[in-house]
């Protein structure tokens, strides 16, 4: 805990360009998808910005919507405490609300109206005198925070994402429980296919990117992982399948990424929202495939989508951890004047880069990834 003689206690006179100003009121919010983690990354910062540093912590409810339409709480430590191993935010999120693109209303077709509301985001910021915003979020929350830094307002990221697909960061809290969540349900169709002698094929999350699918599909033994990195051709999947069952291997599981697609094809869309401002929602993809597999192998096959169960639930340790140093980092850059970073992960160190180099940008698996490289090692086949 902080003491007078600790130059970042209490007050902290911050430097922005072109003024000096104190920090002694933060905001938080979390955005865009929930995953496991967010709780504790809100009780890290809160703890460490009312006992270390004595400021006052404004909840900022639903994301970007709570600063659209005003909503905000003050936290107190008892909001903060006990809330460790709890799965989802205590905040609220929305992946649908862009101050730059919010959806106002619909026109005469339904069609949704889009209206830059930044300004008004930027008065409720200044209303409440929060000298600083804690933005816990992906890309298109990050992007969502660079376009407030344009206006002035100040920020400190922190990555989180079951997707794992932010630049600059070799982890985001929430994947590793996910890949957890994503193994046991592996692990679990593996018995029910080895008794019925099946196809089974999981579908899991992680939009654009295969992070998640590679390495629950690692961790289970999947014989077949398809990801969005590596377009599959399905002859190659159904050759595989068959080989297995001639070498008397009754059946195979294949995971493949709601973001994979065949090659030359598309990805499966399940849903536009088109309030959103990334609508696209991927699924399905197992299905088509399902069907597919069936029909050229007679083989018997089964489609399973693990859809949103991988947000939820209590984190991880290892992501409750990382969840933890990433909110006192987080503090800390604010506490020291280093705002408008992101904090990350790089070569297991905690370190922190500019937002703006992380806003509209997907890290994708690459192709000699040495998982990829280990997978075809052991005779996986990646659809290819
Ligand atoms: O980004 C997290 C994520 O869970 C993706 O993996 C998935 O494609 C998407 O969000 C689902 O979004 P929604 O919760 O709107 O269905």
């Amino acid at each position: 805990m902080g003491c007078e003689g600790d130059p970042t206690y209490l007050k902290v006179r911050v430097g922005t360009v072109g003024s000096t100003n104190e920090i002694t009121r933060i905001g938080i919010l979390t955005g865009g998808g929930d995953c496991p983690g967010l709780n504790a990354v809100i009780r890290a910062v809160s703890k460490t910005a009312m006992l270390r540093y004595g400021w006052e912590v404004w909840g900022i409810e639903d994301g970007f919507l709570g600063l659209i339409r005003n909503r905000m709480r003050r936290l107190e430590m008892g909001d903060v405490s006990n809330i460790l191993t709890l799965g989802g935010t205590i905040l609220g999120t929305s992946n649908k609300a862009n101050p730059s693109h919010f959806a106002v209303g619909n026109d005469d077709d339904g069609k949704p109206i889009f209206k830059d509301v930044t300004n008004r985001v930027v008065e409720h910021i200044q209303e409440r005198a929060l000298d600083a915003l804690v933005v816990i979020g992906g890309d298109g929350t990050m992007t969502g925070a660079a376009r407030l830094m344009k206006h002035g307002i100040r920020c400190v990221g922190i990555p989180k994402t079951i997707d794992n697909d932010l630049v600059n960061t070799e982890m985001t809290f929430g994947f590793q429980t996910a890949v957890q969540t994503a193994t046991d349900a592996l692990d679990r169709i593996h018995t029910t296919a080895s008794s019925h002698h099946r196809v089974m094929i999981v579908e899991m999350m992680g939009r654009n990117a295969g992070w998640l699918t590679l390495h629950a599909a690692m961790a289970s033994g999947a014989d077949v992982i398809l990801i969005p990195e590596i377009q599959y051709d399905v002859e190659k999947v159904c050759e595989c399948c068959v080989e297995r069952s001639r070498r008397g291997k009754a059946f195979t599981i294949i995971a493949v990424s709601e973001g994979a697609k065949h090659r030359g094809g598309e990805q499966v869309v399940d849903r536009v929202v088109h309030d959103s401002p990334d609508p696209i929602r991927l699924g399905g993809v197992s299905e088509v495939l399902c069907n597919e597999i069936a029909k050229r192998t007679g083989l018997e096959t089964r489609a399973t989508i693990l859809g949103h169960v991988q947000r939820g639930g209590t984190p991880c340790a290892a992501d409750r951890v990382l969840a933890t140093e990433f909110g006192l980092a987080a503090a800390r850059l604010s506490a020291e004047g280093r705002l408008n970073r992101l904090v990350v992960l790089q070569s297991g160190h905690i370190t922190d880069v500019a937002i703006e180099d992380v806003a509209d940008q997907q890290r994708l698996v690459p192709l000699d990834h040495p998982l990829i490289q280990a997978a075809r090692s052991i005779g996986n086949c990646m659809g290819d």
